[in-house]
């Protein structure tokens, strides 16, 4: 079974991904860290991020894994790495080119065919796009103020002010929902869950309450 969670930066995508998965002992994919590795691998090269071309060449030399070590490029770990400042700032503009996505939702659903096909994915397109047919499909939203206070916390974030913050997160919003290639929406057939008022545990019950009743 897939299950999709999409929506915004600070909705608390990653927390609730990771819990579900973890109380249901299914993998967990992560896919706004494959296009940070592919925005790393193109910083790392000095490509001009707005030339399709040369962004899928790039892809073309390096590649992108996801393990139990979390994100990898050409097998080194780069976790800490794709959540600096740089990458943070291009990678809107990198995963908004067409053919760059089709080459990560390729990798998305292989890698989700290895794990058996049962996975919780989290992202932007996953349920509109990458898994259209996936039967509990989530969608997370929460006010920009409250996602930038729970960005606060984090160390991408380190020594911003909340203001700041939340200049990033709308800019980002904005580059994400009206970039014409799977612009982040929710899925028509998705549960739309407002976390401003909810802790991670009630999301994680509220999420495990549609898996329950879709098996
Ligand atoms: O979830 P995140 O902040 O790590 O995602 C980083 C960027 O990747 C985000 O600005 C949009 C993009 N992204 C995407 O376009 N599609 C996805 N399925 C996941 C992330």
């Amino acid at each position: 079974m897939v299950i999709t969670i999409d929506g915004p930066s600070g909705v608390g995508k990653s927390t609730v991904a990771r819990a579900v998965a973890n109380i249901l002992s299914i993998s967990y994919l992560d896919t706004g860290a494959m296009y940070r590795a592919a925005t790393l691998a193109v910083i790392r090269e000095g490509v001009d991020v707005t030339i399709e071309t040369e962004l899928l060449d790039v892809l073309a030399r390096h590649t992108i894994g996801y393990a139990e070590i979390g994100i990898t490029l050409d097998g080194e770990p780069v976790a800490s790495d794709v959540r600096s400042e740089e990458v943070t700032d291009e990678v809107s503009a990198v995963s908004a080119h067409a053919g760059v996505r089709s080459q990560l939702v390729e990798m998305q659903r292989r890698w989700v065919a290895d794990q058996d096909g049962d996975a919780v994915v989290e992202g932007r397109d996953i349920g509109t796009v990458v898994f259209p047919d996936a039967r509990v499909k989530i969608y997370l939203s929460a006010t920009p103020l409250v996602r930038a206070q729970r960005r606060a916390g984090d160390a991408e974030a380190s020594g911003k002010t909340v203001a700041e913050i939340a200049a990033q997160i709308s800019a980002r919003d904005h580059t994400d929902s009206t970039r014409m290639a799977s612009p982040l929406r929710a899925a028509e057939d998705a549960v739309v869950i407002d976390t401003s008022e909810l802790s991670i545990d009630e999301v994680v019950d509220e999420i495990l309450q549609y898996v329950s009743a879709d098996v």
